[in-house]
Parts: structure tokens; C-alpha cells; sequence
């Protein structure tokens, strides 16, 4: 087959209808962050972010949402200010982070002001010599604010990394002596993050930074892995939280006596907030906690009260997709006594907060793909089993708790890229404000766009699918089908992206995997949950290791037939498939066995290829456990699964896209899978970017990424007559 050389294809020309999503509208639309609610529960701020195409250039504004009547109005300051944290004499007081510093090249500064008065008057109460973030503060019985933030420390004396005042090393190597060389993004360098602590003193004029920040991680003892908190590369202010007293802080670290290329272990600590004394463990070997809580711990809160800390602990101590259960500290000092919370219930939860009169937990969690909330009793018995009060129809992305016991839930689903309301066990939902009734680039989309059916696979489980249709979907035609297998995307509250397959990809909105904008492009889009998904039970979830191209495919085939057989709407004769990650992986392992014959083309994004490779990784946890082995002692394992040894059977027309910054699954990969079909003579294309990782955010790169793919998927079920030729290097 040879590619036609024809002039570029305009979006325009892909996409006939008006009012519908377009790429560029996709990708150009605000980005809205979860809202940041104030002590009354009467505003909330978030901020909004949008592309001009015409400037390539991105711009933030604040926003101010009235909690009553779901009215937004522009906050009186802009992007130069990176977080706000309402605290101070007044319910509209604010302290935040301003950006620039005039002083320090690349540090920050702190401001005070009050967003309800008449006129807006900030004032600076602190210079900070490097780049903090992830402010966190309480106001003191005093009136002082006592504060934690974090940044890159030195190791050595365990001050604030400036990157912008560090001398360049005169060589660029670096030597290492134990794995974990980079990690997703990043080549690990000798700095780690670290949680500091300040004070600002109130006085008459105001507020005003007392000493030094304090690097309450320096000093601990770490006999073989480095203290770090937060967690990277997904880690933020989350795994951190300080006492309503404003007097101790708890923080996360992986385990400093295990390697941790192997293992997923982290453990919480409690430190006095002026670091007067050394941070004592909450869990972990010699603590109160369960023995068999060996895993990933997360979320640390304290009550309101101040004498409880509650938080996640996984049991596995290389297993990152263990289910993380609940954990009650009883707190006093440093000290503490922990308690298992719901301890059978078979969900795992992302994050979580105490209700204002201490007594319940409300509790993220995902049940059949989509984030809801769970009340659960701060000492509940290991029996109880949690209800959701928050329902499937859009997924959460943030809470908060109202002072009247209403959460104010930041959520989002494939019709709308935000949505905000309020809603309590027992009441129904108050929605404030939703993106599609206000954003033009969103306008026409609609609930009905969305919906799932369950199909019963071989071993008796039942298999949960999601369907994504174009706008004016007429159900008397028939569509092509994009058969969508799922990824490793970003869990929706915490920003965990665990490696895929145990993940789930449903009814939400996504930048990069937006299946209600694949619909548009003139197919009905599928994503089969399949086994190894989590949110099903764990037991549906650990039934992927070592059976990455076993069950999760017949469960592929199963709904494919299903919609083969049941519905009209769907041509199953012109059908392509798709994924990234692991779902890159199954493409790939569909493209060498039977099934891929039922495909017009593939699609793969940073996936696998050759699984005897899997070294080349940076968390060896992961692979040792989905192979259950290392690739020298159980090879057979690795081999089992590998798209490679059927790569005979390729024929397929593949897409293939691979960048040089996905450090997860090597570039390597996808040059391997693209030389292969190439030399079998297998249709296929080969998208490269330099400069992006596992996902590809620039936007001007991802506009091409969508361009291409889009234009492969309709060229090869007949909606293109053409392949575009933007961006194609010829040989
Ligand atoms: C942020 O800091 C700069 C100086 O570095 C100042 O000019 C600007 O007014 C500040 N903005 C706000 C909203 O604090
Ligand atoms: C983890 O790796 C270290 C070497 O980095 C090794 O000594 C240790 O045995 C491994 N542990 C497990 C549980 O695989
Ligand atoms: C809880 O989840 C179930 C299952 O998805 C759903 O049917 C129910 O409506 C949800 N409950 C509430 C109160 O939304
Ligand atoms: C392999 O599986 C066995 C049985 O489930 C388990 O006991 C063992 O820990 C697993 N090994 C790894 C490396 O996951």
C-alpha cells in the first residue's frame, strides 16, 4: 500500500458539524482545578486555564464560586499566584503563594489579603529563597500561622534547592549504585523533596516570617533509602497534613530500610512542628500498626480534634495495586496507637476526610470505574461494609466538607470537564456549575452521550463496558467501532497513575483519552473493564498476575462478539482498536493472535512489545509481581505473554506513537514494534516526540498526535479517502 500524497486535511473538513467537540476546542477549553472552599463553606476558589491557538500561550485565572447561588466571578488576582490557603482574622482572609520573587531568582513569596474587602491590598509577609509549594496552614491559639510547604532539599545540609541559583556541575555524568536511575520522567539526582515548616508571627502590622523554614526530614535515619516526602513523581500536599493545633505534622516516606526499585512500602511519621524532637513512625516495623500492613500507605488527616490521625495502608510491600485499607492513629504527643477501621471491606479507597464533628470518615473510593463518596464511622468494625451516597454519574475528582455536613464535590464525566456540587448521605445532589452549559468549546454535550452494559466472561465474572456515542447518534445506522482498551491514566483524586492494567478508564473526562471526542470523530467508542480493572473487588483485580494476555483478552473477545451479535448500530466489520500502556501491550498481543484480524487498524501508545525486556523499566515491583518472578529465575513467565513471539502473525495497519521521556516503558519498545511491521510490510506509521513522556501534553503536540490518529482511523474503516501527510517525513 502506499501512502497518498495529498494535501493536509483540515480539521475543519474532519469535522462537519457545528456545535460539536473539535480537537482544538477539546484542547483549547478551560481546565479547571477541584474548588478550594473557604472556613464557612460559603466560597470556594478554583483556578481555570485556557489555550489561544492564535498566541500558543496558556492563561490562568482564579475564580471565585458563591457556594449558594453557583454564581462564579474572576478573584481579584491572577496567575502570578500559585495557591491560596484561606486562613486569617476574617472567613474571605487568604494566605497564598505568589510566584515571582524580586528578590531571589526562582524563589517565592507570601502573601496576605482579605478577598472580601472593598479594595484588593495584598500584603508580602515572606521572602522564600526556593521554589515552595504545597502550602498548608493553621492559625494558633496565638494568632500566629504556623505553615508547611516542600521543595527539593539538599542531601547534605539539608537546605531549600534553588535550581535557578545552583552552579552548573561541570560534567554531565552521573554514577549510580543502586537501581531506580530515573523514574516515569525524571533521572534521579541527589536532591529529594522535603517538608518544611515556618512560622508567621502576628503582629500590629500584620503577619511577618519568624526564622528559618525548618527541613523537618533532615537528620532521620535512612539506612538504605533516602527520606522523601512527598512521594514522587505523583506525590503532593496530600502526604502531608498538620495537627488543627497547628502543632505536629504528620508526613510519607517511602521505607528507608528497603530498596525501593522493589519495593512500594511507605510509612507515615509524626514530628513536632518546630522539629524539636526527631519524627517517630505511625507504622511500619516497631510501630502499633497490623503486621500485616507492610504496603503503601497515603492520606494522612487528622480529626478535628487533633488526637486522631486517620489514613490508607496497602498490606503488599511490592504490590501496588493491593487494596489500601483504613487506619485510625490515637495520637498523643508523637506517639501513637493504631486502629484497622472497616478493615474487610473490599474497596480501596484514594483519599478522605474526618466530618467537622469527628465522628465519621468520608471516604473517595471507586465502585464500577467511577469515584463516589463513603461514609464511614471512625471506629467502624471490621464487618461494616461502607454505602456509597454519591452515584455513578459523574466521577470525583476532589471534596470538601461543608460546615453544614454537605459535600462540595469537584467531579467530572465525559460530557462536561467540570462539575461542581453539593450533596449529603440521604439528600440529593445540588449541582453549582458544570463546563458544558458554560463553555463553548463543550456546548451540545450531553448525559445521554454515555452508557454501559455488563456481559458474563468465562470464569463467570461479570465484565462492565462503557459506550460513547457522536453527537446526533442515530441508533437506525450503523457506526464503525472503536474498540478502546484502556491505559494507565490519572486516578482521579489523588493523581496516582499506578501502572495500568489495574486501573480503570470509564465515564470520565480526560485531555489525552477523551473517548467522547473519539466518538466524534464518527464511531461508537467501547471500554471494556476487564479483568485486572479495579473497582470490581481485589480478588477481580489480582486475577491479571500472570495473565496479562489471558483472561483480559477473552474478556475482549467476549464483548466484541457480544456486540458483533447484539447491536445493530455497531459495524463490527470495520473496527479498530486502540490503547496506550498496557493497553498499548494488548494491542499489540491482539495484533499477533486471531483477534487482530477482526481490526482494520491499530492504534499504540507507549506500550510493550517485547516482554523479556521489562528490566528496562524503573519500578521493578510492578513487573516482578504482574510476571510473578524475575526475568532470569522465571522466565517462562515473561515469555508467555510476549506480543514478540507472535510477531509472525503481525498484519494489521498499526499506528504507533513513542516518546524519548517515558522512562515507565522504554522508547525502545515502540521502535521495535514500527521496524518489525515494517519489515514484515505491515501497513503502519511511526509518531515521535522528543520532548514528551508516558503522555503527551504540549498542545501543539498532542494536536498532532490527535490529527494523526484520527486521520488513521477513519482512513482505514473508509471515512478518510486520505492519509494526511502533516508532519510526515519522507524517506
Ligand atoms: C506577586 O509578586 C510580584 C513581585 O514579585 C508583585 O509585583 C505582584 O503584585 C504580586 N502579585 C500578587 C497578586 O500578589
Ligand atoms: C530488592 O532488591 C535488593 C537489591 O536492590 C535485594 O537485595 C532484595 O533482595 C530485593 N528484595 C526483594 C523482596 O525482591
Ligand atoms: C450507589 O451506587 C449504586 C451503584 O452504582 C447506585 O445505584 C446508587 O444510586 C448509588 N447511591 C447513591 C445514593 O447515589
Ligand atoms: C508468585 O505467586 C505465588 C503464589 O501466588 C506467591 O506466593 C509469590 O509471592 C509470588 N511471587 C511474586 C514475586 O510475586
Amino acid at each position: 500500500m502506499a501512502f497518498k500524497r495529498a494535501a493536509v486535511l483540515a480539521v475543519g473538513i474532519l469535522l462537519p458539524f457545528a456545535n460539536t467537540l473539535t480537537i482544538e476546542g477539546m484542547l483549547a477549553a478551560p481546565r479547571r482545578s477541584t474548588a478550594n472552599v473557604n472556613p464557612s463553606g460559603k466560597w470556594a476558589l478554583f483556578t481555570s486555564t485556557s489555550y489561544n491557538w492564535d498566541t500558543s500561550k496558556s492563561s490562568t485565572t482564579w475564580q471565585l464560586l458563591d457556594v449558594a447561588s453557583g454564581k462564579t466571578k474572576e478573584a481579584p488576582f491572577g496567575s502570578e499566584v500559585s495557591e491560596v490557603v484561606w486562613i486569617g482574622k476574617t472567613d474571605t482572609s487568604i494566605l497564598y503563594i505568589n510566584g515571582t520573587n524580586d528578590k531571589t531568582a526562582g524563589g517565592v513569596t507570601l502573601y496576605t489579603a482579605d478577598v472580601g474587602a472593598k479594595t484588593f491590598s495584598p500584603t508580602l509577609v515572606a521572602s522564600l529563597e526556593a521554589p515552595f509549594q504545597g502550602l498548608k496552614a493553621v492559625r494558633t491559639t496565638s494568632g500566629d500561622i504556623n505553615f508547611v510547604v516542600n521543595s527539593l532539599a539538599r542531601w547534605d545540609d539539608g537546605s531549600a534547592y534553588n535550581p535557578e541559583l545552583a552552579t552548573a556541575p561541570s560534567t554531565s555524568g552521573a554514577i549510580y549504585d543502586a537501581n531506580y536511575i530515573r523514574h516515569w520522567d525524571t533521572y534521579i539526582a541527589s536532591e529529594r523533596y522535603a517538608v518544611f515548616s515556618g512560622k508567621l508571627a502576628s503582629g500590629k502590622q500584620g503577619y511577618s516570617l519568624n526564622g528559618e523554614l525548618k527541613n523537618l526530614l533532615f537528620g532521620i535515619k535512612a539506612t538504605v533509602t533516602r527520606l522523601e516526602s512527598p512521594v514522587q513523581p505523583f506525590g503532593d500536599q496530600g502526604d502531608y497534613d498538620l495537627s488543627p493545633d497547628g502543632q505536629t505534622v504528620a508526613f510519607l516516606t517511602k521505607a528507608p530500610e528497603l530498596s525501593k526499585a522493589n519495593h512500594t512500602a511507605s510509612y507515615i511519621y509524626l514530628v513536632p512542628h518546630d522539629s524539636s524532637k526527631a519524627a517517630v513512625s505511625v507504622n511500619g516495623p516497631g510501630s502499633s500498626a497490623p503486621q500485616h500492613a507492610k504496603g503503601a500507605s497515603a492520606s494522612p488527616r487528622w480529626s478535628p480534634d487533633g488526637k486522631k490521625l486517620a489514613y490508607l495502608q496497602q498490606d503488599g510491600i511490592s504490590y501496588e495495586s493491593d487494596r489500601f485499607k483504613l487506619y485510625v492513629a490515637a495520637v498523643q504527643g508523637i506517639n501513637s496507637k493504631v486502629s484497622a477501621v472497616a478493615a474487610d471491606w473490599d474497596s480501596s479507597p484514594s483519599s478522605l476526610q474526618w466530618t467537622p464533628n469527628g465522628k465519621n470518615l468520608w471516604v473517595a473510593s471507586e465502585l464500577h470505574a467511577s469515584t463516589r463518596l463513603f461514609v464511614v464511622p471512625h471506629n467502624a468494625k471490621s464487618s461494616f461494609v461502607p454505602k456509597n451516597f454519591t452515584g455513578p454519574d459523574t466521577n470525583l475528582a476532589g471534596f470538601a466538607i461543608l460546615p453544614n455536613e454537605r459535600a462540595l464535590v469537584s467531579a467530572s464525566a465525559s460530557w462536561t470537564s467540570r462539575i461542581f456540587y453539593t450533596q449529603s448521605p440521604g439528600s440529593s445532589k445540588k449541582v453549582l456549575f458544570t463546563a458544558n452549559e458554560v463553555d463553548p468549546e463543550l456546548k451540545g454535550l450531553k448525559p445521554d452521550s454515555v452508557s454501559n452494559f455488563w456481559v458474563e466472561n468465562d470464569d463467570g465474572d461479570l465484565i462492565q463496558t462503557f459506550v460513547f456515542y457522536p453527537t446526533d447518534f442515530d441508533p437506525k445506522k450503523k457506526y464503525p467501532l472503536a474498540f478502546v482498551i484502556f491505559n494507565c491514566i490519572h486516578k482521579a483524586l489523588t493523581v496516582l497513575c499506578h501502572g495500568g492494567p489495574q486501573s480503570t478508564q470509564a465515564d470520565g473526562w480526560s485531555t489525552r483519552w477523551n473517548l467522547r471526542l473519539w466518538a466524534e470523530q464518527g464511531f461508537v467508542v467501547t471500554t471494556v473493564q476487564f479483568t485486572g480493572s479495579t473497582s470490581y473487588g481485589q480478588e477481580f483485580t489480582d486475577k491479571i498476575q500472570s495473565n496479562w494476555g489471558g483472561t483480559p483478552y477473552t474478556d475482549l473477545i467476549k464483548v466484541f462478539e457480544h456486540l458483533k451479535h447484539n447491536v445493530p448500530y455497531v459495524d463490527t466489520d470495520r473496527a479498530i482498536a486502540a490503547g496506550a500502556s498496557y493497553g498499548c501491550y494488548m494491542t499489540n498481543w491482539i495484533q499477533g493472535h486471531d483477534f487482530g484480524r477482526e481490526f482494520k487498524a491499530l492504534v499504540c501508545h507507549n506500550g510493550k512489545v517485547n516482554q523479556v525486556a521489562a528490566y528496562a523499566t524503573d519500578e521493578l515491583w510492578f513487573i516482578e509481581h504482574d510476571a510473578n518472578g524475575t526475568v532470569w529465575n522465571d522466565r517462562e513467565n515473561y515469555e508467555l505473554w510476549d506480543p514478540l513471539a507472535h510477531a509472525h502473525n503481525f498484519q494489521t495497519p498499526e499506528f504507533i506513537v513513542h516518546s524519548d521521556g517515558d522512562y515507565r516503558v522504554s522508547i525502545s519498545e515502540g521502535i521495535q514494534t514500527f521496524n518489525i511491521l515494517q519489515r514484515l510490510g505491515v501497513p503502519s506509521r511511526f509518531l515521535h516526540f522528543p520532548d514528551e513522556t508516558h503522555w503527551v501534553t504540549n498542545r501543539h503536540n498532542s494536536l498532532l498526535w490527535h490529527r494523526g490518529i484520527f486521520n488513521w482511523i477513519r482512513y482505514w474503516v473508509g471515512l478518510d479517502e486520505e492519509l494526511i501527510q502533516e508532519g510526515v517525513v519522507h524517506q
